[in-house]
């Protein structure tokens, strides 16, 4: 499984690279303005930075929502970077955006899945990733992990190639349990990826060693 930090902060896509074990980047436009980016250059040339960080998939996300708009905006967005993902909402002209784009030879992201039936539209569209939002159905009393397996069965059995990209992750068990229900990448927040890290018996277990270490050795 695939490792995307879910942020456009620099220093947490810094950190999360430091680690050795990040293949890309979401971000979305609340993402954007957390960090105060606004205006189109500023937002471009943070795409550009984020992109000279990270050498993997970089999602950025269309603010438009007729057709028109969103193959000029995404024309533009993929020209900043070669690893640039177009991300695109699903919506009837995100469809059609993504079918255009993706005959065109321009890697989408369809972002704002809470259905199987809408899963099984981006493939059919050809999107290159899929984001269903775990956290956010977790918060409506639905199963988010639910509708993860319920598409990776669909995709398996239709051999559709869209990868499945679990987003909206909360916590670290997210990360385990979206692993576990076929997820081919799950993009994170930073503390949910540093949340993965930690157990008790690794703490108790290391101090031992040291200690057993510092008595043998002086
Ligand atoms: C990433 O692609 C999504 O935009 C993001 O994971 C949404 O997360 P949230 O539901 O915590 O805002």
């Amino acid at each position: 499984m695939k490792f995307f930090v879910d942020t456009a902060s620099l220093d947490q896509i810094r950190e999360a690279q430091d680690l050795g074990i990040l293949d890309g980047v979401t971000t979305n436009p609340s993402l954007m303005a957390k960090e105060g980016i606004t205006g189109e250059d500023n937002i471009m040339a943070h795409y550009k930075a984020i992109c000279e960080i990270v050498d993997g998939d970089i999602s950025a996300e269309v603010i438009s929502t007729d057709y028109e708009s969103m193959i000029k905006e995404g024309e533009k967005l993929a020209a900043i970077h070669e690893n640039i993902v177009v991300k695109v909402p699903m919506i009837k002209d995100g469809i059609k955006a993504i079918s255009w784009f993706t005959k065109n030879g321009i890697r989408t992201n369809c972002t704002l899945v809470f259905s199987a039936g809408q899963a099984i539209l981006a493939a059919k569209a050809g999107a290159t990733y899929l984001s269903p939002f775990i956290g956010r159905v977790d918060d409506i009393n639905w199963d988010g992990m639910d509708l993860i397996a319920q598409i990776a069965n669909i995709y398996a059995i239709q051999g559709f190639s869209t990868e499945i990209l679990a987003a909206s992750i909360r916590n670290p068990l997210h990360i385990v349990k979206a692993a576990e229900a076929g997820a081919d990448v799950c993009t994170c927040p930073l503390s949910a990826i540093l949340g993965l890290l930690k157990h008790p018996l690794t703490d108790i277990g290391l101090a031992q060693f040291l200690a057993d270490h510092k008595k043998a050795n002086g």
